[in-house]
């Protein structure tokens, strides 16, 4: 099964959120597909409610570790499943660079999402500079290396320099970087950065590339529905 998700990433409040979900539910969508939408926190609950009844799941950005305490600014596993929120995101190159997440707190929250029953897509990747130093498979397998196999976790592969610049890994790199994850790591691996309509196609034909987490092109229903078409096996 191929999964497509999108990540809203800092967009879409509630109004916006659930008048979107509205939309998908009427969209053409292939039953082979699995789709799934990460809104920011506040949007969440908007979105699970108007996704209700539907196959389409709803996905937090991120999730801490402990189920309650101190921790301004946080969001816990329990609290997302209290919502009605299927899984969480973990790890986005976005909270590495920006927000000081590490592998170390990056395989906690990880473990308390499963833990806790939530589904988890993980994101690993490498820079352009990485890449280019020739690093890009110790960089995945040290990236790795804080997760264990689960039947409820995907790894999304997302190398930071193909992440909002339109520069698409090409199906041989996604490929290859599939194969090193997959090697390490028996889950479903979806590929990520600047994946769009027109490229989507491509990119899926490939078996070790389960799906895609999708950013700028899933704010768009017509834009996320035309990937979710053109991904389907
Ligand atoms: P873009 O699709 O905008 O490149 O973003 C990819 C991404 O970061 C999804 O998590």
């Amino acid at each position: 099964m191929t999964l497509i998700a999108g990540n809203w990433k800092m967009f879409k409040g509630p109004v916006e959120a659930g008048t979107f979900c509205r939309a998908l539910r009427e969209a053409d969508l292939p039953d082979d597909v699995d789709v799934v939408v990460c809104p920011p926190f506040v949007s969440l609950a908007e979105s699970v409610q108007a996704l209700a009844g539907t196959e389409i799941g709803v996905f937090a950005q991120n999730c801490h570790w402990e189920n309650e305490g101190a921790f301004t600014g946080e969001v816990s596993a329990a609290m997302l499943q209290e919502l009605g929120v299927y899984g969480t995101l973990v790890g986005h190159s976005e909270r590495r660079q920006y927000f000081g997440e590490t592998d170390e707190t990056v395989g906690k929250r990880v473990r308390a999402a499963l833990d806790a029953g939530l589904h988890v897509i993980a994101c690993v990747g490498e820079t352009e500079a990485e890449r280019e130093a020739g690093e890009t498979d110790d960089v995945l397998r040290r990236q790795l290396s804080v997760l264990e196999p689960d039947d409820n976790l995907v790894v999304a592969y997302e190398p930071v320099w193909a992440i909002g610049t339109g520069k698409t890994a090409t199906p041989e790199i996604a490929r290859a970087a599939h194969e090193t994850i997959k090697a390490v790591l028996d889950v479903p691996v979806l590929y990520g950065g600047s994946v769009k309509p027109d490229n989507a196609a491509e990119l899926m034909a490939h078996h070790a590339i389960d799906g895609a987490l999708v950013g700028g092109a899933s704010l768009d229903v017509d834009s996320f529905a035309a990937i979710c078409r053109a991904s389907r096996s």
